[in-house]
């Protein structure tokens, strides 16, 4: 098997912000339940002529330019989302027309906020095979889309944005080193968009009752991630013989400070090993990974050599892990 890596990063985040004292003003919530519960201090919201294709666009741009590769080298394009332009053509099909990625095989993907990482599984087995030599991963989410503005159960929780990233081989040592990836079906329930598929199509009714937002039960969704925020590290950490100190940096998916704090904990490690970024852009389901990591590949604090776990967790449920060797310079 070919080894496998992330040759370029990039993010796009819509410039309007919409801070917790903004929210005040919209439900009955304070900036100090937002900030105390979950830690997010502001969130983007994409603008009215911005869909979920544009801000992937953005994103896969800046991801090829760092990579050093143009949109025609790209094979595969794979998108995780779970708010696409539309149920169908793909968003991936929008996002490879518009870069003039002409050869690649195009598909979204929804595993919710775990997207990224069942992108980044998916992709790196083709190159390692030998299929495709490079793929473009985006994770990106306008859920602002999709969200209930007068249930503060939620509306306060989320964020618009995108993260992308190129895969293709690396050297030897180097790279990803190990997946894990899980869902629980049963769990369905506790996390989900309920209309506008073949159970309830779109209908007066199913409007007029807010069917078309994000239900979510809270409590629950809470404790399932804290569970496999920790399982899923450790078992991916497992197979390749690693443990907890072996980890140079956890990128974890950005829903809850609680949350992450509690992998802080299990794992022992100090704040400056974790990627945060959920006070500046709240919850972006399929994009938080993707663009924490940029972020931190950006900013250089990540270097060749680094081991990385990314794990996220959500609806589904669904939840996954990878590590890998950083292999950028
Ligand atoms: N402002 C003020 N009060 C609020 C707000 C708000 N925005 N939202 C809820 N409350 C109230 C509730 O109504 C409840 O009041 P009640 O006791 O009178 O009914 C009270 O606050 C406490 O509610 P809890 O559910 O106990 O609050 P909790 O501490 O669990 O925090 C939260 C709620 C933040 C939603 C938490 O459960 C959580 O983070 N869950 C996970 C959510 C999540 O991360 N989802 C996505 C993960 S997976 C994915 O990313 C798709």
């Amino acid at each position: 098997m070919r080894p496998v890596g992330i040759l370029g990063t990039g993010a796009y985040l819509p410039e309007k912000v919409l801070t917790n004292r903004d929210l005040e003003k919209m439900v009955d919530t304070t900036d100090e339940w937002i900030v105390s519960r979950t830690g997010i201090r502001e969130r983007r919201i994409a603008a009215p002529d911005q869909a979920s294709s544009d801000l992937a666009v953005e994103a896969a741009r800046q991801a090829l330019e760092h990579a050093g590769l143009t949109a025609e080298e790209i094979d595969l394009i794979i998108v995780a989302t779970v708010t696409p332009d539309m149920a169908f053509p793909a968003t991936a099909c929008l996002v490879q027309d518009r870069l003039g990625a002409k050869k690649a095989a195009t598909f979204d993907l929804s595993a919710a906020c775990t997207g990224f990482l069942y992108g980044i599984t998916t992709a790196a087995q083709f190159i390692a095979t030998g299929v495709y030599r490079y793929a473009l991963v985006i994770g990106v989410e306008c859920l602002s889309r999709i969200l209930n503005w007068e249930d503060r159960n939620t509306c306060v929780l989320f964020g618009d944005g995108a993260g992308a990233a190129v895969l293709g081989p690396v050297e030897e040592g180097y790279g990803f080193l190990s997946f894990e990836l899980g869902g629980d079906g049963s769990g369905g329930e506790q996390l989900k968009l309920p209309a506008g598929g073949s159970r309830l199509p779109a209908s007066e009714e199913t409007v007029k009752n807010k069917l078309h937002t994000v239900s979510m039960a809270g409590r629950e969704v809470f404790k399932f991630a804290v569970r496999v925020i920790g399982h899923c590290t450790e078992e991916a950490l497992k197979k390749v013989g690693m443990t907890k100190d072996d980890i140079d940096f956890l990128i974890p998916h950005q829903a809850n400070i609680r949350i992450i704090d509690s992998a802080i904990k299990r794992f022992g490690l100090t704040e400056d090993k974790v990627v945060i970024n959920l006070d500046r852009y709240g919850n972006m389901s399929s994009a938080s990974i993707p663009v924490a990591l940029n972020e931190a590949v950006r900013d250089g604090r990540i270097k060749k050599g680094d081991t990385l776990v990314l794990c996220g967790f959500g609806g589904g449920l669904t939840w996954g892990a990878a590590v890998m060797k950083w292999a950028r310079d």
